[in-house]
């Protein structure tokens, strides 16, 4: 299912993102949300992808309330046929993307040696291979046109290890490479490939409790790490933001 809202009222010359054309993976709730909320304010068109569509209706409501065109499509980026549909119908509907968010992914924790065979793969899929599909599907676009921001949502636990990390650490320090090797791979055609790394940040995430909530980042942190990586001017870019909160939950 799919859906289209207009009202382009974004053009005004104080929204440096005005043309330009931005895809959220996760983007009905939590980070996803609120990285596509502060694109749209910023002046871009935003599509947003989950599998929740009622999550999907909302935050693209939301965004049309803002003035951004918007486009939402039920999507398990696991897949990759539903991937590549999500990808050509966001550029049929706002035009080729110009910005792609990889924020879409779980958390599951627990020794290792106590998950399942799913387990693992459910994670990898969801925060690993989703990012090769998605990428690999926007990618020849940037590259024709010489431009474009890829920027993957990883995690400090794509940094360091702990207890009970072990499926979830695997995943975000793949993702670390990946994108490393991506950016290099890119650079060369103008398309700057950056990584996030927050701490616990106060979503529905993984369901668990957050500590201390009222220290925790906020999904708007992250949102606003992602302004900074695509209003950074053109011929530099920032490849890594580490995000802490400032005191400690
Ligand atoms: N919260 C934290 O403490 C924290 C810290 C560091 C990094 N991160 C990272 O930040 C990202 C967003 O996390 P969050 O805190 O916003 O979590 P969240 O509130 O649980 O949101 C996760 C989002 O990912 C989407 N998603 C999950 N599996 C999907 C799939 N197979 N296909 C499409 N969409 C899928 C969900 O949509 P549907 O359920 O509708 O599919 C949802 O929109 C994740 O990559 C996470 O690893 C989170």
């Amino acid at each position: 299912m799919a859906g289209i809202n207009s009202a382009n009222r974004g053009r005004l010359k104080d929204n440096p993102l005005s043309g330009t054309v931005a895809l959220v993976t996760g983007g009905g709730r939590g980070i996803g949300r609120a990285i596509a909320q502060r694109l749209a304010t910023l002046g871009a068109s935003v599509a947003i992808c989950g599998r929740d569509q009622k999550a999907l209706e909302d935050s693209a409501a939301s965004l049309e309330k803002q003035g951004s065109r918007s486009f939402f499509h039920v999507t398990d980026v696991t897949k990759a046929a539903e991937v590549a549909e999500l990808v050509a119908k966001t550029e049929a509907a706002l035009g080729p993307i110009t910005i792609l968010v990889n924020n879409a992914g779980i958390g599951l924790f627990g020794p290792a040696h106590e998950r399942t065979e799913t387990d693992w793969d459910r994670v990898l899929d969801t925060n690993l291979k989703s990012v090769f599909l998605v990428a690999r599907a926007v990618t020849p676009s940037m590259i024709q046109r010489g431009t474009g921001d890829i920027i993957n949502i990883s995690s400090l636990a794509g940094r360091n290890t702990f207890a009970g990390g072990g499926i979830y650490c695997a995943s975000k320090w793949g993702l670390m490479g990946l994108t490393g090797c991506m950016a290099e791979d890119l650079r060369e055609h103008g398309i700057r490939v950056s990584v996030i790394c927050p701490g616990s940040v106060a979503t529905e995430f993984s369901g668990r409790e957050q500590k201390n909530a009222a220290k925790a980042l906020q999904p708007e942190d992250v949102a606003h790490a992602v302004e900074a990586i695509v209003t950074q001017k053109p011929g530099s870019f920032l490849s890594e933001i580490q995000l802490r909160p400032l005191r400690k939950a």
